[in-house]
Protein backbone atom coordinates (compact mmCIF):
# COMPACT_ATOMS: atom_id res chain seq x y z
CA UNK A 1 0.00 0.00 0.00
CA UNK A 2 2.60 2.83 0.95
CA UNK A 3 4.72 1.42 -2.47
CA UNK A 4 1.14 2.48 -4.16
CA UNK A 5 1.01 6.05 -2.08
CA UNK A 6 4.31 6.60 -3.17
CA UNK A 7 3.98 5.99 -6.81
CA UNK A 8 0.86 7.84 -7.09
CA UNK A 9 3.03 10.57 -4.96
CA UNK A 10 5.21 10.56 -7.61
CA UNK A 11 3.12 11.19 -10.78
CA UNK A 12 1.50 13.96 -9.08
CA UNK A 13 4.58 15.61 -7.91
CA UNK A 14 5.65 15.20 -11.33
CA UNK A 15 2.60 16.73 -12.65
CA UNK A 16 2.48 19.53 -10.78
CA UNK A 17 5.92 20.82 -11.68
CA UNK A 18 6.58 23.04 -14.60
CA UNK A 19 9.94 23.65 -15.01
CA UNK A 20 11.50 25.77 -17.53
CA UNK A 21 12.49 22.72 -19.79
CA UNK A 22 9.80 20.57 -19.29
CA UNK A 23 8.58 18.84 -21.85
CA UNK A 24 5.70 18.28 -20.50
CA UNK A 25 4.36 21.54 -20.61
CA UNK A 26 4.81 23.06 -24.65
CA UNK A 27 4.95 26.65 -25.26
CA UNK A 28 5.03 26.08 -29.08
CA UNK A 29 2.37 23.73 -31.56
CA UNK A 30 5.71 21.75 -32.37
CA UNK A 31 6.52 20.41 -28.80
CA UNK A 32 2.15 20.43 -28.28
CA UNK A 33 1.91 17.20 -30.40
CA UNK A 34 5.22 15.94 -28.22
CA UNK A 35 3.90 16.78 -25.05
CA UNK A 36 0.81 15.23 -25.75
CA UNK A 37 2.45 12.04 -27.00
CA UNK A 38 3.99 12.31 -23.43
CA UNK A 39 1.16 12.98 -21.41
CA UNK A 40 -0.39 9.86 -22.89
CA UNK A 41 1.71 7.83 -22.48
CA UNK A 42 2.59 8.91 -18.86
CA UNK A 43 -0.96 8.34 -18.10
CA UNK A 44 -1.20 4.97 -19.87
CA UNK A 45 2.16 3.74 -17.77
CA UNK A 46 0.45 5.24 -14.39
CA UNK A 47 -2.90 2.87 -15.08
CA UNK A 48 -1.10 -0.10 -15.77
CA UNK A 49 1.32 0.22 -13.34
CA UNK A 50 -1.74 0.54 -11.07
CA UNK A 51 -3.38 -2.30 -12.54
CA UNK A 52 -0.26 -4.68 -11.71
CA UNK A 53 0.27 -3.42 -8.05
CA UNK A 54 -3.29 -3.93 -7.52
CA UNK A 55 -3.12 -7.52 -9.19
CA UNK A 56 -0.04 -7.95 -6.91
CA UNK A 57 -2.05 -6.70 -3.77
CA UNK A 58 -4.80 -8.85 -4.74
CA UNK A 59 -2.64 -12.37 -5.14
CA UNK A 60 -0.39 -11.58 -1.72
CA UNK A 61 -3.18 -10.94 0.10
CA UNK A 62 -5.91 -14.15 -1.12
CA UNK A 63 -4.62 -17.01 -0.06
CA UNK A 64 -2.05 -17.26 3.02
CA UNK A 65 -1.37 -20.30 4.73
CA UNK A 66 1.69 -22.61 5.56
CA UNK A 67 4.42 -23.84 2.75
CA UNK A 68 3.14 -26.89 2.26
CA UNK A 69 -0.41 -25.72 1.86
CA UNK A 70 1.69 -23.72 -1.23
CA UNK A 71 3.20 -26.54 -2.83
CA UNK A 72 3.59 -26.15 -6.40
CA UNK A 73 0.63 -28.32 -8.18
CA UNK A 74 -0.47 -28.05 -11.70
CA UNK A 75 -4.43 -26.62 -11.81
CA UNK A 76 -4.45 -26.55 -15.13
CA UNK A 77 -5.59 -23.09 -15.65
CA UNK A 78 -4.05 -19.60 -15.72
CA UNK A 79 -3.32 -19.88 -19.41
CA UNK A 80 -5.84 -16.68 -20.29
CA UNK A 81 -4.19 -14.52 -17.46
CA UNK A 82 -1.13 -14.77 -19.59
CA UNK A 83 -2.53 -14.84 -23.24
CA UNK A 84 -4.74 -11.61 -22.02
CA UNK A 85 -2.83 -10.10 -19.56
CA UNK A 86 0.84 -10.41 -21.01
CA UNK A 87 0.40 -10.79 -24.71
CA UNK A 88 -3.61 -8.85 -25.68
CA UNK A 89 -3.30 -5.90 -23.45
CA UNK A 90 -0.44 -5.01 -24.06
CA UNK A 91 -0.37 -5.76 -27.64
CA UNK A 92 -3.47 -3.20 -27.67
CA UNK A 93 -1.95 -0.32 -25.18
CA UNK A 94 1.25 -0.34 -27.78
CA UNK A 95 -0.77 -0.17 -30.89
CA UNK A 96 -2.13 2.61 -30.28
CA UNK A 97 0.38 4.64 -28.86
CA UNK A 98 2.36 3.56 -32.15
CA UNK A 99 -0.48 4.66 -34.49
CA UNK A 100 -0.78 7.83 -32.22
CA UNK A 101 2.56 8.56 -32.26
CA UNK A 102 3.07 8.35 -36.04
CA UNK A 103 0.18 10.59 -36.33
CA UNK A 104 1.58 12.91 -34.39
CA UNK A 105 5.17 12.96 -35.77
CA UNK A 106 3.24 13.58 -39.73
CA UNK A 107 2.12 16.81 -38.27
CA UNK A 108 5.77 18.21 -38.12
CA UNK A 109 5.78 20.25 -40.83
CA UNK A 110 9.92 19.69 -41.31
CA UNK A 111 9.63 16.43 -40.63
CA UNK A 112 10.71 15.24 -43.77
CA UNK A 113 14.28 17.35 -43.58
CA UNK A 114 12.20 18.94 -46.92
CA UNK A 115 14.20 22.31 -47.20
CA UNK A 116 12.29 25.30 -46.49
CA UNK A 117 11.86 28.02 -49.18
CA UNK A 118 13.42 30.81 -46.23
CA UNK A 119 14.97 29.72 -43.29
CA UNK A 120 15.22 33.07 -41.22
CA UNK A 121 18.34 32.45 -38.97
CA UNK A 122 21.25 29.41 -39.28
CA UNK A 123 22.74 28.27 -36.44
CA UNK A 124 26.12 26.67 -36.36
CA UNK A 125 27.19 24.06 -33.07
CA UNK A 126 30.49 24.80 -32.06
CA UNK A 127 32.58 23.30 -29.30
CA UNK A 128 30.43 24.79 -27.38
CA UNK A 129 28.88 27.79 -28.00
CA UNK A 130 25.95 28.60 -30.93
CA UNK A 131 26.81 30.49 -33.58
CA UNK A 132 23.45 32.28 -34.86
CA UNK A 133 23.05 33.79 -38.00
CA UNK A 134 20.00 35.88 -39.33
CA UNK A 135 20.03 35.02 -43.48
CA UNK A 136 16.33 35.62 -44.12
CA UNK A 137 16.80 38.85 -45.75
CA UNK A 138 19.16 40.14 -48.42
CA UNK A 139 22.41 40.97 -47.50
CA UNK A 140 22.40 44.25 -46.28
CA UNK A 141 19.73 43.05 -43.43
CA UNK A 142 21.87 40.13 -41.96
CA UNK A 143 24.09 39.72 -39.40
CA UNK A 144 25.47 37.29 -37.05
CA UNK A 145 24.92 37.30 -32.78
CA UNK A 146 25.42 33.98 -30.78
CA UNK A 147 23.86 32.08 -27.69
CA UNK A 148 20.50 34.03 -27.62
CA UNK A 149 17.93 33.48 -30.58
CA UNK A 150 15.44 35.89 -31.00
CA UNK A 151 12.20 34.80 -32.54
CA UNK A 152 8.42 36.77 -32.73
CA UNK A 153 5.89 35.19 -30.59
CA UNK A 154 3.19 33.42 -32.44
CA UNK A 155 4.89 33.37 -35.75
CA UNK A 156 6.52 29.70 -36.68
CA UNK A 157 10.36 30.54 -37.70
CA UNK A 158 12.52 28.26 -39.92
CA UNK A 159 15.91 27.61 -38.85
CA UNK A 160 18.34 25.61 -40.19
CA UNK A 161 20.59 23.69 -38.78
CA UNK A 162 24.53 23.29 -39.52
CA UNK A 163 27.63 21.95 -37.00
CA UNK A 164 31.47 23.74 -37.61
CA UNK A 165 32.88 20.53 -35.58
CA UNK A 166 31.29 17.44 -33.83
CA UNK A 167 27.46 16.84 -33.71
CA UNK A 168 25.58 18.56 -31.25
CA UNK A 169 21.64 18.69 -30.71
CA UNK A 170 19.59 21.62 -30.51
CA UNK A 171 17.14 21.46 -28.26
CA UNK A 172 14.88 23.83 -26.61
CA UNK A 173 11.92 21.69 -24.89
CA UNK A 174 9.17 24.19 -24.90
CA UNK A 175 9.16 24.80 -28.00
CA UNK A 176 10.72 21.94 -30.58
CA UNK A 177 11.97 18.22 -29.60
CA UNK A 178 15.97 17.85 -30.30
CA UNK A 179 17.24 18.24 -33.83
CA UNK A 180 20.84 16.82 -34.29
CA UNK A 181 23.22 19.66 -35.91
CA UNK A 182 25.41 17.05 -38.35
CA UNK A 183 28.89 17.35 -40.16
CA UNK A 184 28.53 17.90 -43.73
CA UNK A 185 24.65 18.12 -43.48
CA UNK A 186 21.98 20.49 -43.35
CA UNK A 187 19.11 20.07 -41.11
CA UNK A 188 15.70 22.26 -40.65
CA UNK A 189 13.47 22.90 -38.22
CA UNK A 190 10.52 25.31 -37.51
CA UNK A 191 9.46 26.32 -33.98
CA UNK A 192 7.10 28.43 -32.98
CA UNK A 193 6.55 30.49 -29.26
CA UNK A 194 3.01 31.01 -28.83
CA UNK A 195 3.87 33.61 -26.41
CA UNK A 196 6.70 36.37 -25.27
CA UNK A 197 9.07 35.10 -23.03
CA UNK A 198 12.29 33.08 -22.38
CA UNK A 199 12.85 30.10 -23.30
CA UNK A 200 15.92 28.13 -22.19
CA UNK A 201 17.66 24.89 -23.62
CA UNK A 202 20.61 22.92 -24.28
CA UNK A 203 22.47 21.04 -26.77
CA UNK A 204 21.44 17.18 -26.58
CA UNK A 205 24.19 15.19 -27.54
CA UNK A 206 27.23 14.61 -25.75
CA UNK A 207 29.85 17.22 -27.89
CA UNK A 208 32.73 16.77 -25.50
CA UNK A 209 33.78 18.03 -22.32
CA UNK A 210 31.90 21.12 -21.82
CA UNK A 211 28.66 19.90 -23.60
CA UNK A 212 26.83 20.51 -20.19
CA UNK A 213 28.09 24.01 -20.37
CA UNK A 214 26.45 24.60 -24.17
CA UNK A 215 23.22 26.68 -23.08
CA UNK A 216 20.79 28.25 -25.38
CA UNK A 217 18.23 30.98 -24.98
CA UNK A 218 15.71 31.18 -27.32
CA UNK A 219 14.14 34.88 -26.87
CA UNK A 220 10.38 34.95 -27.78
CA UNK A 221 9.77 38.79 -28.26
CA UNK A 222 6.28 40.83 -29.09
CA UNK A 223 6.60 41.56 -33.45
CA UNK A 224 7.57 44.68 -32.19
CA UNK A 225 9.94 44.42 -29.57
CA UNK A 226 11.68 41.55 -32.41
CA UNK A 227 11.81 44.21 -34.85
CA UNK A 228 13.68 46.85 -32.34
CA UNK A 229 15.55 43.98 -31.55
CA UNK A 230 17.03 43.46 -35.17
CA UNK A 231 17.06 46.74 -36.07
CA UNK A 232 19.07 47.08 -32.80
CA UNK A 233 21.41 43.97 -33.82
CA UNK A 234 21.74 45.31 -37.36
CA UNK A 235 23.86 48.11 -36.66
CA UNK A 236 27.94 48.12 -36.20
CA UNK A 237 28.97 48.71 -32.35
CA UNK A 238 28.32 52.22 -30.96
CA UNK A 239 31.71 54.03 -30.27
CA UNK A 240 32.56 54.03 -26.61
CA UNK A 241 30.55 56.68 -24.91
CA UNK A 242 33.18 57.82 -22.37
CA UNK A 243 36.71 57.57 -21.76
CA UNK A 244 36.99 54.71 -19.78
CA UNK A 245 35.42 52.67 -22.32
CA UNK A 246 37.53 54.19 -25.61
CA UNK A 247 40.69 52.97 -23.18
CA UNK A 248 38.99 49.38 -23.11
CA UNK A 249 38.95 49.74 -26.58
CA UNK A 250 42.29 49.90 -26.89
CA UNK A 251 43.57 46.89 -24.71
CA UNK A 252 40.31 45.34 -26.58
CA UNK A 253 42.26 46.39 -30.16
CA UNK A 254 45.49 45.61 -28.25
CA UNK A 255 45.07 42.42 -26.97
CA UNK A 256 44.41 38.86 -27.94
CA UNK A 257 40.63 39.51 -27.91
CA UNK A 258 40.93 40.62 -31.63
CA UNK A 259 42.12 38.12 -33.28
CA UNK A 260 39.14 35.62 -31.95
CA UNK A 261 36.33 37.91 -31.98
CA UNK A 262 34.54 40.07 -34.32
CA UNK A 263 32.98 43.89 -33.30
CA UNK A 264 31.54 45.32 -35.91
CA UNK A 265 32.29 48.82 -36.97
CA UNK A 266 36.17 48.18 -35.34
CA UNK A 267 38.95 46.23 -37.00
CA UNK A 268 38.29 43.73 -34.46
CA UNK A 269 37.15 40.80 -37.12
CA UNK A 270 38.13 37.30 -35.58
CA UNK A 271 35.40 34.44 -36.77
CA UNK A 272 37.22 32.26 -34.02
CA UNK A 273 34.85 33.02 -30.98
CA UNK A 274 31.36 34.81 -30.89
CA UNK A 275 30.70 37.48 -32.41
CA UNK A 276 30.84 40.40 -29.61
CA UNK A 277 29.07 43.54 -31.45
CA UNK A 278 26.57 43.37 -29.59
CA UNK A 279 28.03 41.04 -25.95
CA UNK A 280 26.05 43.64 -23.74
CA UNK A 281 22.56 43.06 -25.33
CA UNK A 282 22.86 39.16 -24.10
CA UNK A 283 21.82 37.49 -21.00
CA UNK A 284 24.26 35.10 -20.26
CA UNK A 285 27.89 34.33 -21.25
CA UNK A 286 29.84 30.76 -21.72
CA UNK A 287 27.06 29.99 -23.98
CA UNK A 288 24.72 30.69 -21.16
CA UNK A 289 26.23 29.32 -18.66
CA UNK A 290 27.20 32.30 -16.68
CA UNK A 291 24.85 35.40 -15.97
CA UNK A 292 26.23 38.19 -18.54
CA UNK A 293 27.30 40.89 -15.77
CA UNK A 294 30.89 42.83 -14.69
CA UNK A 295 32.14 40.55 -12.35
CA UNK A 296 31.12 37.38 -14.63
CA UNK A 297 32.69 39.34 -17.14
CA UNK A 298 36.19 40.14 -15.82
CA UNK A 299 36.25 36.39 -14.60
CA UNK A 300 35.80 35.26 -18.28
CA UNK A 301 37.89 37.15 -19.81
CA UNK A 302 40.64 36.34 -17.24
CA UNK A 303 39.79 32.71 -15.69
CA UNK A 304 38.28 31.25 -18.94
CA UNK A 305 39.66 28.08 -18.39
CA UNK A 306 38.66 27.68 -14.29
CA UNK A 307 34.40 28.81 -15.71
CA UNK A 308 34.78 26.81 -18.61
CA UNK A 309 37.78 23.94 -18.93
CA UNK A 310 38.75 23.14 -21.99
CA UNK A 311 37.03 26.18 -23.85
CA UNK A 312 38.51 27.73 -26.55
CA UNK A 313 38.60 30.80 -25.18
CA UNK A 314 42.44 31.36 -23.04
CA UNK A 315 42.60 32.68 -19.74
CA UNK A 316 44.17 36.23 -20.52
CA UNK A 317 45.76 37.47 -18.02
CA UNK A 318 48.13 40.14 -19.66
CA UNK A 319 45.94 42.95 -18.22
CA UNK A 320 46.49 45.17 -15.32
CA UNK A 321 43.50 46.38 -12.89
CA UNK A 322 43.31 49.36 -14.63
CA UNK A 323 43.26 47.90 -18.20
CA UNK A 324 40.70 44.90 -17.28
CA UNK A 325 38.31 47.74 -16.12
CA UNK A 326 38.28 49.08 -18.87
CA UNK A 327 37.54 46.36 -21.12
CA UNK A 328 34.75 45.72 -19.05
CA UNK A 329 33.53 48.99 -19.06
CA UNK A 330 33.79 49.00 -23.00
CA UNK A 331 32.30 45.64 -23.50
CA UNK A 332 29.41 46.22 -21.00
CA UNK A 333 28.60 49.56 -23.58
CA UNK A 334 28.15 47.16 -26.56
CA UNK A 335 24.58 47.29 -26.10
CU1 LIG B 1 27.18 20.46 -28.18
CU2 LIG B 1 26.66 18.75 -26.63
Amino acid sequence: MRRILTSLSLVLLTASCNRPQSTLHSAGPAAGDLSQIGWIVYILFGAVALVMWLLLAWAAVRKRGSLETHQPWDTGGGQRWILIGGFAIPFVVLSCVFVFAMERMSDFPLHDNQIPSTPEILVIGHQWWWEVRYIGGPPDTQFTTANEIHIPAGRPVNIQLETQDVIHSFWVPKLHGKVDLIPGQSNYIRIEANHPGNYTGECGEYCGAEHARMRLLVVADSPQAYEEWKNAQLKPASPPTDAEAARGQEVFLSAPCAFCHKVRGTQAGGLIGPDLTHIASRQGLAANYYPNNPANLAAWVTHAQSMKPGAVMPNVTQFTGTELRALVAYLRQLK
